[in-house]
């Protein structure tokens, strides 16, 4: 654990709002300096979320400067680029080559590849948090984000239901937003031999990041086809926390819609079939567990992730499925045995690596994501002990991006935006759970 001198609540609320200014572009916040100099999509939904009780405006201005980036047929990118400056981020605008496609927008340049829908879910959490004398404007903003947010679930339905049972699949372990985790290894593994051109280095092994470019360049090659993901794209995985995610949003419109004089019913009525499909196609009665789904082996992942917990975000799941859950989420196998809980992975998988991003370290997201899914089924000792652990990591080694779970030490990159506004929010919500 690196030494950091212990802070009270409001010198680390200072400290927080000091990592979101200086990585604030003037339109969005940057993930970090240096290794994520653009904008992010759940990121950004992240920092809104995190922002929205003390800075609604910026919060909201996050939202639309990432909506900017939508594609026509409400496809919202993974990245959004702020700059085309190539030596900034690979693989940068030239591999996406967004601007070739006459879906993508004109004068902003994105990547080809979404991520966990959270944005209906985020501005839910802004509408929910927002001060009372900054309603009415907020409630414009709704009703101006709303098509936006209506067309993303759309695209999702419409375009990514691979798998034909009402979920929707990733094509790429990048839209999980949880890249590396050991989830994705099978299916990774399975994939044709990249050619050399796309190998970093052609003259060693082929590692998993060429395979992460050969998958993408195959899908931008195809004109990022719809029938090309269906009948011809090699990954295609059905994630518990992207779906989770997608469900708890679907949720979050249908909270959103009498806010703006809508009916709430079909909302009501699409998050009950993704709620059914998620239990049909993921719920592993033997783990106790959702496990992702490998739509082209047609076959569940036997490893449990902290991903496996997203569907505990949705109000409507049956007891039974919670009560297991928690149970897992408590063992030894996840919270149980770690003093910074909740690592990414299970602990006692061969996979487990205490310090590879989500191969074992513990995020601020994935925890924000857990303490608000015990809240939302009442269950606010648990949320606590999240919620306090989470802070103490903060409080101790800083915003990193990740932390090693045994011994809070930070990894990955430093002045982690994520990291920064959830603590803020677990700061002020955790207080009145
Ligand atoms: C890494 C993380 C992903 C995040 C991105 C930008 O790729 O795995 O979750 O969105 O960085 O912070």
């Amino acid at each position: 654990m690196e030494a950091r001198p212990a802070l009270d609540d409001a010198a680390l609320g200072r400290d927080a709002w000091s990592v979101l200014d200086a990585n604030w572009t003037g339109l969005a916040t940057h993930p970090s300096p240096g290794i994520y100099p653009h904008q992010w999509s759940w990121d950004s939904a992240f920092t809104a979320l995190g922002m929205a009780r003390r800075n609604p405006r910026r919060a909201r201005e996050e939202l639309r400067s990432l909506f900017r980036g939508q594609w026509r047929d409400g496809m919202l990118p993974h990245i959004v680029f702020h700059s085309a400056d190539r030596s900034l981020y690979f693989p940068g605008p030239e591999v996406w080559r967004s601007l070739d496609h006459d879906d993508a927008p004109r004068g902003v340049a994105t990547s080809g590849l979404t991520q966990p829908p959270l944005h209906a879910y985020a501005l839910w959490w802004m509408w929910r948090n927002g001060s009372g004398l900054d309603r009415e404007s907020l409630r414009g903003f709704v009703r101006r984000l709303w098509p936006a947010l209506l067309a993303q679930h759309a695209h999702l339905a419409r375009v990514r239901d691979l798998g034909g049972g009402g979920l929707a699949a990733i094509v790429h372990p990048w839209e999980s937003g949880m890249d590396d985790s050991p989830a994705f290894d099978a299916p990774l593994a399975a994939l044709p031999v990249v050619r050399r051109d796309y190998r970093r280095d052609p003259a060693g092994a082929e590692s998993d990041h060429d395979r992460y470019i050969w998958l993408a360049a195959g899908y931008r090659d195809s004109g990022y086809a719809a029938g090309y993901l269906r009948e011809e794209h090699p990954f295609a995985v059905e994630d518990p926390m992207f779906n989770g995610i997608w469900l708890a949003s679907t949720w979050a419109l249908a909270q959103l819609a009498p806010v703006i004089g809508r009916d709430p019913a079909p909302y009501e009525e699409d998050a009950a079939r993704i709620r059914a499909a998620l239990i049909e196609r993921l719920w592993s009665p033997s783990s106790g567990a959702f496990l992702a789904r490998d739509v082209r082996a047609g076959r569940s992942i036997p490893i449990c992730t902290v991903g496996g917990f997203g569907p505990l975000l949705d109000p409507g799941l049956p007891m039974e499925y919670i009560t297991a859950m928690v149970a897992l989420l408590e063992s030894p196998r996840f919270m149980g045995a770690a003093g910074y809980p909740v690592p990414s992975c299970e602990i006692r998988a061969p996979e487990f690596d205490r310090t590879r991003y989500w191969r074992g370290p513990t995020w601020v997201s994935a925890n924000w994501l857990l303490w608000r899914g015990c809240c939302v089924h009442g269950m606010t000792g648990l949320a606590d002990i999240i919620a306090s652990s989470t802070l103490r990591l903060v409080r101790q080694a800083g915003f990193r991006e990740c932390f090693d779970p045994f011994d809070g030490t930070g990894r990955g990159c430093r002045d982690f935006s994520c990291s920064a506004a959830l603590a803020l929010d677990l700061l002020t919500t955790s207080r009145s759970v």
